[in-house]
Parts: C-alpha cells; sequence; structure tokens
C-alpha cells in the first residue's frame, strides 16, 4: 500500500529540510523584500503571516502539492457533507454542521442533521432567554444569578475557554463557574461562596458516565438537597446536556430539563453544541450566535478557498514543516489577549487528543512524528517565565503569537505596550543578535576587550526561530467563532496529511478502565488485585495511611 511518505513531494520535502540548517531566516528576508507578502493572508478579521518560517517558495509548493496527494480537498468535502470519517467508530464528524448558519441540508444515515440541530439550538435560546430574564428561578422563587458547568475534557475546556475568552462582552445577570476535577477541592471552592437557592447546574457530559462528572454532579446534588430538603428542586436546579438520555433520566433529570448532543459531535469539537450553554447563559444567546456566526465563516473559508489561499492549511502545513521534517518537538501557543489566556489548553486537547497517535488508517505504525506537545500562556507573563528557553536554548520551539489590533478593553496607554512586545518577540526570535552586533553593543560600553570577548556568547542570540503571527481585529465572539474554527481545521488538515483518525481517542480509556478496576480496591480492605510490584505498594501504602 502506498502512503504519504512514498510521494515525491514528501522526499523532496526531506531534502529540504537536510538543508535547511544553511539558512537563516534574516537572510531570507534581507533577499527578498516581498517576503511578507507572499507568505500572508487575511480572511474575515484575521491577518495570517507565516513568513518567519523557515520555508521557500519551493518548500511552500512541495507542501501544498503534499497536501493535495493526501487527499486534503476530497476529504473536506467528505466531513462537510457528513460521511462516516471517524473510521474506527462508525462516526460523521458534523461539528461544522452545528454553526451552519445558512441551513444547507446535511446528510448522515438518509437524515437531514439540521432538522435536530435546529430544534435544539431552539430549545436553549428559550431555555437561556427564561433563564436571564428571571423567568425561570430556584425552588424557593429566587433569579438565579450563578451557573455551574460540570463536565471534563470537552464538557469543560471549551465553554471555560470562551467566557473567559468573551468576558467584556458579558452583562452581570449570571456569573458562570466551572467544575472539572474530581479531586473534591475544586468543587468545594466553587459551592462554598453560592446560595444553593440562585444556582443553575449544567451537567454536561456527551457519554454520562465519566466518573469525575458523575461524582462532582452527586456531590452537587447532595449540596442543594441539604438546603431544599425536597426532590422537587433538582428539576429547578438542574439540566444535563448529553447524548444518553437514558443515564440522565437514571441521574433523575427530566427530558424537560436535557438538551440534547449526538454521536456525531467530537467531545473537543463540540462547544458549538449545547455543551456551550453556559456560554448563551452567560453572555446571552445572541453572542453566542455571533460566535457560531465566525466558526460558519471560517468554515466556508476553509471549504471554498483553494489550498494555497486557504489559512487553516497553510497553518497545518507550517506546522508539519515544523515538527514532522524539522523535527521540532513542541509547539507553542502565546497569546498577547489577556483573555485568550485558556486557550493553550484548550488546543491542547484539541490538538492532542486529535493527532497524538502513531498508527495509520490501515492500522501501521506511521514511520514519521506526528503532533508536537501542544503548551503555552500568555506571552506577556511568559516572557517572564519562560521565554530565555525560547531565545537562547538548544530546543527549537515554533510558536504562534496571537494579538489584536485593538482591546476588547481599552485601557489607555495599555495596548501599544503590549503589542510593542508581541512585534519585538517574533523580531528578536527571528533575527536573533549575532556575535558582530553583541560586540559592538558591547563595546559602547567601555568594556576592555577581553571582558567584551568573555561576555560575547552568552549574549548571541542565534535566531532562526520560527513563528506565526495571528493578527486579529479584535478579540469579538465573531472573531473568536473564526479563529476556533481555524485551528479546529488545521488540526483536521494536519490528520489527513498524517494519514490518523483524528476523531477517535482510544488513548484515554486505558487509564479509565484501570481506575475503575482499582477504586474497589481503595475503598475494600482486603483487595489489591493482581498489579505489579510498584502499583501494590503504592496502593497498599496509601491504604495503610489512611487506615482503611
Ligand atoms: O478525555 C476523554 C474524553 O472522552 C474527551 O474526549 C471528552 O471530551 C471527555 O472525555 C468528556 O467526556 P464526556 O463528555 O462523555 O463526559
Amino acid at each position: 500500500m502506498s502512503h504519504i511518505c512514498d510521494t515525491e513531494a514528501w522526499q523532496l520535502l526531506k531534502q529540504h529540510a537536510a538543508n535547511a540548517n544553511n539558512q537563516h531566516l534574516r537572510d531570507l528576508f534581507a533577499n527578498d523584500p516581498e517576503r511578507f507578502n507572499t507568505f500572508s493572508l487575511k480572511t474575515q478579521n484575521i491577518l495570517l503571516d507565516f513568513s518567519k518560517n523557515l520555508i521557500t517558495t519551493e518548500i511552500l509548493t512541495n507542501l501544498l502539492t503534499l497536501a493535495k496527494e493526501a487527499g486534503v480537498e476530497e476529504k473536506r468535502e467528505r466531513m462537510f457533507h457528513g460521511a462516516k470519517i471517524n473510521t474506527t467508530e462508525n462516526r460523521a464528524v458534523l461539528h461544522t454542521a452545528l454553526r451552519n448558519r445558512t441551513n444547507t441540508p446535511v446528510f448522515v444515515d438518509n437524515e437531514n442533521v439540521m432538522d435536530a440541530v435546529n430544534h435544539e439550538l431552539n430549545r436553549m435560546k428559550e431555555f437561556v432567554n427564561s433563564v436571564r430574564k428571571g423567568r425561570r428561578r430556584g425552588y424557593s422563587g429566587k433569579r438565579i444569578t450563578d451557573v455551574v458547568n460540570i463536565g471534563i475534557g470537552g464538557s469543560d475546556l471549551g465553554p471555560r475557554m470562551v467566557t473567559q475568552a468573551l468576558k467584556p462582552y458579558a452583562d452581570d445577570r449570571i456569573n458562570v463557574h466551572f467544575v472539572s476535577n474530581v479531586d473534591g477541592v475544586e468543587i468545594a471552592n466553587v459551592l462554598r461562596p453560592l446560595n444553593p437557592e440562585r444556582v443553575l447546574f449544567v451537567v454536561a457530559s456527551k457519554t454520562f458516565t465519566t466518573s469525575e462528572t458523575m461524582t462532582n454532579a452527586q456531590t452537587a446534588r447532595n449540596w442543594l438537597m441539604s438546603s431544599a430538603f425536597d426532590e422537587r428542586a433538582v428539576a429547578k436546579h438542574f439540566v444535563a446536556v448529553s447524548s444518553n438520555t437514558d443515564a440522565v433520566k437514571a441521574f433523575g433529570i427530566s427530558p424537560d430539563n436535557t438538551f440534547q448532543m449526538w454521536d456525531w459531535v467530537g467531545g473537543r469539537f463540540s462547544l458549538w453544541s449545547v455543551i456551550g450553554l453556559p456560554i448563551a447563559l452567560y453572555l446571552g444567546f445572541k453572542q453566542f450566535e455571533e460566535l457560531l456566526t465566525g466558526a460558519h465563516e471560517m468554515d466556508i473559508h476553509f471549504r471554498d478557498e483553494p489550498l494555497e489561499k486557504n489559512m487553516p492549511t497553510l497553518l497545518a502545513l507550517m506546522g508539519i514543516w515544523n515538527s514532522t521534517f524539522l523535527g521540532h518537538t513542541t509547539q507553542a501557543i502565546l497569546p498577547y489577549d489577556w483573555p485568550l489566556a485558556r486557550f493553550s489548553a484548550y488546543l491542547q486537547q484539541a490538538e492532542m487528543e486529535s493527532n497524538g497517535k502513531s498508527i495509520n488508517k490501515d492500522g501501521e505504525p506511521v514511520a514519521y512524528t506526528t503532533v508536537p506537545v501542544i503548551w503555552g500562556a500568555l506571552g506577556i507573563d511568559g516572557q517572564h517565565a519562560f521565554y530565555q528557553y525560547l531565545h537562547q536554548s538548544n530546543t527549537i520551539v515554533p510558536a504562534d503569537f496571537i494579538g489584536s489590533v485593538e482591546s476588547s478593553t481599552p485601557v489607555r496607554g495599555h495596548h501599544e505596550n503590549l503589542m510593542a512586545n508581541f512585534f519585538a518577540q517574533t523580531e528578536a526570535l527571528m533575527n536573533g543578535i549575532d556575535p558582530d552586533e553583541v560586540r559592538s553593543n558591547l563595546s559602547i560600553n567601555n568594556l576592555s576587550e577581553s571582558e567584551v570577548e568573555r561576555l560575547t556568547p552568552h549574549k548571541v542570540h542565534s535566531g532562526n526561530r520560527p513563528t506565526n503571527t495571528i493578527l486579529l481585529q479584535r478579540l469579538d465572539p465573531r472573531t473568536l467563532g473564526a479563529l476556533i474554527a481555524l485551528y479546529e481545521h488545521k488540526i483536521f488538515v494536519q490528520g489527513v496529511i498524517w494519514e490518523i483518525c483524528s476523531f477517535d481517542q482510544w488513548g484515554v480509556e486505558l487509564g479509565k478502565t484501570l481506575a475503575k478496576q482499582i477504586l474497589p480496591e481503595l475503598i475494600d480492605k482486603d483487595t489489591n488485585e493482581l498489579h505489579d510490584s510498584s502499583t501494590f505498594n503504592l496502593i497498599e501504602y496509601f491504604k495503610s495511611k489512611r487506615g482503611t
């Protein structure tokens, strides 16, 4: 069977990569005044500058050929049309249908899913309005003021990231809180200041079997009961978001209070579905629709633009060039927009759970590196923490710098300061400072020649460190929707080229299964099933020190 790494484009790229060390970005810029224009593009309110990657037009042409040969165009079509491209679970992948604002029909098993999508969106809208306007109240007749989302992974990261990112667009009707961790410290801290009469719990779990979420939901219910003393209060204070209606019913939440999602929505792509309920409750339904619209506009761009003018494809190709061909094993996400503080954590799941795979679609091991470690933090804070490593360590970390032309909360004098750092960092990472520049800088300070020579190597910055710059007009709901969709489609394109199944997550199942097995062993004094000696003794130590 022929694979992507057997293609001519792949082989040519390997040769280019072998020569990459002989090139410096500084020279590529010096030799081509058009470099920015050649390697940048704009769509909606987003500018992507990928010119500070170690690429040439020839390399980009080969990367685009690779994307074509991998079938990105045809597979993109199949995804949008509801084909079952999640082949290990036999499911369609239709987060794009959730924000299909033009309502073009999308069929799965001969059924137009848009009917169900619109039905659920309408229910959501009605519910959001009734809570925000005070028509739906708590058991004692008081208004709901606080929403607590109980969920984990894709049922937490999206709404948590988006509500923080769009805080400047929220009014003060509803506060949102998130509980994901089964460590009781989190739920205890969240609930402590809240009044049970005013809290709405959203139990968000596609499967409704995830043990962390179920444990937290039970604790929340007990907390409510310790104040309401009446089971009927559950209907007023709990709603569920799930595709497992039977399990929701068994928990005691009625179908009226259950919002539906479907198996063709992957957890990490689900914020556009009813998983986005906390977003809509916090911001109002109109703003939620704006988020969907922004994502839909990016979908149209991704679906219709040729690969060479296609932002998600180009971003994906830069990633593949840096990781698979140049061998860089991590990728930093560095927002210079405080509201995007959780964006790297969000992308960590989206990218690493999707493409953290090493088996191809035919079940064979792949012969190359797939997704790098995705990590990051707010850029400004990072400058005073880990940027030393980015500039001068012997590990190259490709980085995406994300900033905005306008602040979503302007405060005089701040934004220019922030953005001066934003532009300075990518320039510094690209140019570096060579020994001659360091020497001439040092000699201004009247240092002796030997002192200059002693200090020079410590102050040299090699530069040549690749970055993408993503410049938004302003971080508003529509632009955020487009930004998230940009990365979602980047993930798709990369999965297609790496020939892996981006939409399953078997790797998270093993640990879950073992935890289920170990839980009764921690409670029951005498059982400690057959484990390796390390695990056995750790469990025994834990039990002996607790006295159970
Ligand atoms: O971490 C694995 C995972 O299956 C994610 O893909 C998912 O987002 C998360 O668990 C939560 O699952 P659920 O929504 O079913 O509780």
